[in-house]
């Protein structure tokens, strides 16, 4: 029987293989777009093994910032009805041009789809785009407790504040989701928007293959260096400090919108809690006793209470009402998964 066809650009990313996998799981037919051929190959051999039904094809696209990039896989799949635009710059390397490296791909890649999808996706219905938390947060505000970010706060960055990595990733995030939502109230199209707007996310890999290397990407790494800290590291870990989700929850949200309406034209803020490299660490030793002595202990008094002063004040409320979600995966069971997949692996490697 003919399922509801999507297509998830960026599908080999943390998020994204995630999303992927609850896409199958809820029978959709999915078309992904990735970089090259190789990925695409190890990604389906890897999940023919869930879903030896599976109805998951891939596109290579290599350069999401290139005009027209898009065209071609709505050109041939004029049955596309739903749209997961996750492909976006992650990672902060300082010595690329910062116009190149961040602004360009996310700004012209959520373009790219956006008309693509106008031009040829005749059966489109909903375009979710990942945006980030970063386009959310008011970097003026962090530990203002009167200040409470919510799904209606932007970020008031713009490309002339920009001086690091960091910066340009902030805003870039921020400047495509303000496109996205430009594009849609101005062409008013035929399809709804939502975007999705998560924090740090963490929590363990769909695949194996993805914790081959020592480091692993971005986010990802902030579980797995505390891993390999200095046992007589004493000092208190007020690094790294953000706001949590689960990857399994940030994937959730993500393919709720193909299935409720009320999520049409909504921003959507999962976050579950905040943290700090400390937090992370007494929850780790609390949960492996086997760790004690061979990682980091810091400093473990009072590490809620700096997670909370430095961070953002928020109130997701309005994200919980309207996807239904009654409750997020834990700062402390996300934690522990992602520990528990890094021991196994590095045991059986
Ligand atoms: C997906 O398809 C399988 C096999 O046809 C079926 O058993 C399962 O209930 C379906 N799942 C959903 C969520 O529809
Ligand atoms: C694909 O998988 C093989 C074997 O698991 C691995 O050696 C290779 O690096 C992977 N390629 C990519 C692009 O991930
Ligand atoms: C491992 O690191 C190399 C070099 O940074 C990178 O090209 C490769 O994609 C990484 N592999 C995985 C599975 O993340
Ligand atoms: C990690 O980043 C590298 C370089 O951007 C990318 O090629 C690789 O696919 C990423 N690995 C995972 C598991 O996302
Ligand atoms: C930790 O300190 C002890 C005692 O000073 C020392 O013997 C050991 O080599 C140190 N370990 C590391 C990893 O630095
Ligand atoms: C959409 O919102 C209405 C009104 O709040 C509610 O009755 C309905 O159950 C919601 N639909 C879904 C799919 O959550
Ligand atoms: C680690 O946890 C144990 C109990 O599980 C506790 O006795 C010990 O004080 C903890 N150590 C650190 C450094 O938090």
């Amino acid at each position: 029987m003919a399922t509801k066809t999507v297509l998830l650009t960026g599908a080999s990313g943390f998020i994204a293989l995630h999303t992927l996998d609850q896409l199958l799981k809820r029978n959709y037919t999915v078309i992904g777009t990735v970089r090259s051929q190789d990925k695409a190959d190890n990604i389906t051999t890897q999940f023919k093994k869930d879903y030896p039904n599976a109805q998951l094809t891939f596109a290579i696209v290599e350069d999401i910032g290139a005009p027209g990039a898009f065209n071609k896989v709505f050109q041939d799949h004029p049955e596309i009805e739903g749209v997961l635009h996750t492909a976006s710059p992650v990672s902060f390397g300082l010595n690329e041009d910062l116009k190149d490296t961040y602004f360009t791909p996310a700004t012209e890649g959520t373009r790219n789809v956006l008309e693509a999808i106008q031009t040829y996706g005749k059966s489109v219905k909903n375009v979710v785009v990942t945006s980030s938390l970063a386009a959310v947060i008011n970097g003026n505000k962090i530990g203002d407790k009167t200040f409470i970010h919510t799904e209606e706060t932007w970020n008031p960055i713009t490309w002339e504040d920009v001086n690091t990595g960091l910066e340009a990733y902030v805003a870039s995030k921020t400047l495509a989701e303000k496109l996205a939502r430009k594009f849609a109230d101005e062409k008013k199209p035929s399809w709804t928007l939502t975007t999705i707007n998560p924090p740090f996310v963490l929590g363990p890999q769909k695949l194996e293959f993805s914790l081959t290397n020592k480091t692993l990407n971005t986010s990802a790494e902030i579980v797995n260096e505390l891993l390999y800290s200095d046992p007589n590291d004493t000092h208190f870990f007020d690094a790294p400090l953000g706001t949590f989700i689960d990857v399994r929850d940030a994937a959730l949200v993500h393919v709720l919108p193909l299935e409720n309406e009320n999520l049409s034209g909504k921003r959507l803020i999962p976050i579950q809690d905040v943290y700090n490299g400390q937090k992370l660490l007494n929850i780790i030793n609390k949960t492996f006793p086997e760790l004690e002595g061979k990682i980091a202990k810091g400093s473990p008094e009072n590490a809620d209470r700096h997670a909370e002063e430095s961070n953002i004040y928020y109130d997701t409320s309005k994200t919980l009402e309207w996807t239904g979600i009654k409750s997020w995966i834990t700062l402390e069971e996300s934690v522990k998964d992602s520990v528990r997949q890094i021991l196994d692996y590095r045991s059986k490697h």
